[in-house]
């Protein structure tokens, strides 16, 4: 199984005590798969992304990569596991704004190892970027921003990728169509996908949902 989530509980530090997010997830991923998960603002998904990323740490539970806990990691093995293996396209989209689109699309496979200039342009013309390439993200729409976060967790060939509501700042046609693009991407690649989303019309594209409610998913 590529991905095995145990019992996961995350709190946070509130005035009066721990605040309970996440409490008790359990859900299982194998290659190929593609997930939706819903819920509510404010009820964990972010949050549980950045556990399975190993993005932040949780306060019990399991989450095994390929078999591996990656919570019984310190930050550096954790930082090695997400490089190799997960991709990850976040809510804000974290590009680096002193890298060009092709700079920033290189960026995580250079760092996997993973980067194959002719692949990686590929992946920009089939998400539109290809008139794009030389500009930098404050010289883009946030939708193309979109697309280059999008293109730059493919690029690095994941086993898992983990998308924060990758579509939000789109317009429906457009983002069904990026959706279409990330959809096959995956397919061709054999790579698995949970995407976060608020649109139950995108969320019923992919093979299983899952809706977070009250820190457990139902
Ligand atoms: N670093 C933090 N410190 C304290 N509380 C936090 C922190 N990060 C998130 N939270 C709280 O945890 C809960 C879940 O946040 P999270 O970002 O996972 O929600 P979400 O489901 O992704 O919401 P949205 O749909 O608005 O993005 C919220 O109540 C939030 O206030
Ligand atoms: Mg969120």
């Amino acid at each position: 199984m590529l991905l095995q989530v145990k019992a996961l509980k995350k709190s946070y530090d509130g005035a009066e005590g721990p605040v309970p997010v996440l409490r008790g997830i359990d859900m299982s991923v194998a290659a190929g798969d593609t997930l939706a998960l819903t819920g509510e603002s404010g009820s964990g998904k972010s949050t549980l992304l950045h556990l399975i990323g190993g993005l932040d740490s949780a306060s019990s539970g399991e989450v095994l990569l390929n078999g591996q806990d990656i919570c019984q990691m310190n930050d550096a093995g954790r930082a090695e596991v997400r490089r190799k293996n997960v991709g990850i396209v976040f809510q804000q989209f974290n590009l680096i704004p002193s890298l060009d689109v092709t700079a920033n699309i290189a960026f995580q496979a250079r760092l996997a190892g993973q980067y194959d200039a002719k692949a990686a342009g590929d992946l920009a013309d089939a998400l539109g970027l290809g008139d794009h390439l030389a500009k930098y993200p404050e010289q883009l729409s946030g939708g193309q921003q979109q697309r280059v976060a999008i293109a730059r967790a493919l690029a690095a060939k994941p086993q898992l990728i983990l998308a924060d509501e990758p579509t939000g700042n789109l317009d429906e046609a457009t983002a069904s169509e990026v959706m279409a693009q990330m959809l096959q991407l995956v397919s061709a690649t054999g790579a698995a996908l949970i995407m976060v989303t608020h649109s139950p019309r995108l969320a019923d594209r992919m093979g299983r949902q899952l809706h977070l409610r009250q820190g457990v998913l139902v």
